[in-house]
């Protein structure tokens, strides 16, 4: 009955009104966008935050003592207390505010990676990961002489969960895994390869780039170790995200950049560490940005994620139906759990040139690896066209993007 109220309790008129871009026209066609997983549009809300910064309190934080400078500290630090209640951390100074996803992963990696990682270890990470959750292992696995792992992918999009466990072993240290797939929409079993890794001793990364705006995350209850988030995915500004850190292992880590605001004490000698979560957050930061993502946050968070997830599922499986039901197109990534992508290709069609005539339609649509070049290798694929829902888009849009592909590939075939 619950669920029922919240499903016709959303208005995704009203949600609509609420960002600005989508009364744009492209190409002299109403826009319909399907990129949300590259990034998501910004509700007026957090326009406004931005805007209200600096026109009102635009100050540098944690510095000063006038009242512009209190002000904008305050609200700066209230975004991590929003974020903690978001992801249910523990503790407040467990979130450490990055640039997204890239930059935690980077920071664990040379950090906690660094420091830990010796000659013969493994990390283990997945054959869908994106190359912000690749790269950087390697880059530290190179460093340290510690050997890189990789969960199979199988037909469906699906790690193959039983060979995780035959990767798994004493020498594990670091498993780094995406929560859902950015190409395929696959929803990973987080929770038994957390449990899973921590029976061996290791900690575990979870990328929640793709995640967090649709899922429900309770870091506590995951016991993951460290979860990375961007805030522009959730319909915040670009360039802020999160690295939540266990408290005991962020104090155990060295810092990750040098400079101002990271240190408690320096001379020429010796320098110390500030406490969490400043040690790790040196410079001026995005302070815009941060202060925005608050209002992203408080949006998804008045809408209902679940409500959300509701409208989103049914937009993901009209659009499957929809384009199975379409001669020469195979979708690419068939999991049982997906959040709302919809990747595939048609026989015999670039990715890329498809792309183009959708764009000349209205349609925007993300084509290519995304990122994931090992993935669309499994598969035997340049690259896919992918489209993805978020919480603004209609089945009515869908219609259009479906009579756009249908154009498309007549002219293309
Ligand atoms: N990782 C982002 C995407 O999947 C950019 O499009």
């Amino acid at each position: 009955m619950q669920a029922i109220l919240e499903h016709t309790s959303f208005d995704v008129q009203a949600i609509r009104h609420q960002f600005p871009v989508l009364n744009r026209m492209v190409k002299g066609k109403p826009l319909v966008y399907f990129d949300n997983a590259a990034t998501a549009q910004k509700p007026k809300v957090v326009i406004d935050a931005l805007t209200e910064y600096y026109e009102n309190y635009n100050a540098n934080i944690h510095r000063g003592i006038h009242s512009l400078a209190e002000e904008a500290t305050a609200a700066y630090e209230s975004t991590r207390d929003t974020v903690q209640q978001f992801i249910n951390a523990k503790y407040r100074e467990e979130i450490i505010f990055t640039r997204g996803v890239t930059e935690s992963v980077n920071l664990v990696a040379y950090t906690y990676g660094r420091t830990n990682l010796k000659a013969g270890d493994e990390i283990i990470i997945s054959g869908m990961e994106h190359h912000s959750n690749i790269v950087p292992w390697q880059l530290i696995a190179a460093q340290t002489g510690a050997l890189l792992k990789v969960i199979p992918v199988d037909d469906n999009g699906e790690l193959i969960i039983e060979e995780f466990h035959k990767l798994l072993s004493e020498k594990t240290k670091i498993v780094s895994l995406v929560h859902a797939s950015n190409s395929l929409g696959t929803i990973n079993p987080v929770k038994e390869i957390i449990d899973a890794a921590h029976k061996v001793g290791a900690v575990v990364m979870i990328d929640g780039a793709q995640s967090t705006v649709h899922l429900d995350i309770d870091v506590q209850e995951l016991d993951c170790d460290f979860f990375a988030i961007s805030s522009h995915k959730v319909y915040g500004p670009t360039g802020i995200g999160v690295l939540y850190g266990k408290k005991e292992l962020l104090e155990a880590m060295p810092p990750f950049m040098g400079g101002g605001e990271m240190i408690k004490d320096v001379t020429f000698e010796k320098t110390t560490w500030n406490e969490l979560p400043y040690k790790f957050e040196a410079g001026t930061p995005s302070i815009a940005d941060t202060v925005a993502f608050k209002a992203a946050l408080d949006f998804v968070s008045s809408v209902g994620k679940a409500t959300a997830r509701k409208h989103e599922d049914e937009l993901l499986h009209y659009a499957t139906s929809q384009l199975e039901s379409m001669n020469d197109i195979r979708m690419i990534g068939k999991a049982k759990h997906k959040v709302s992508v919809a990747s595939f290709v048609v026989e015999g069609v670039h990715p890329q040139d498809l792309g183009i005539l959708l764009d000349n339609q209205g349609v925007a649509v993300r084509t290519g690896h995304h990122c994931t070049q090992p993935l669309m290798n499994r598969f035997g694929i340049p690259g896919t066209t992918r489209a993805s829902f978020a919480m603004y888009n209609t089945k009515e849009e869908i219609d259009v993007m479906i009579a756009a592909l249908n154009k498309a590939i007549k002219l293309l075939k």
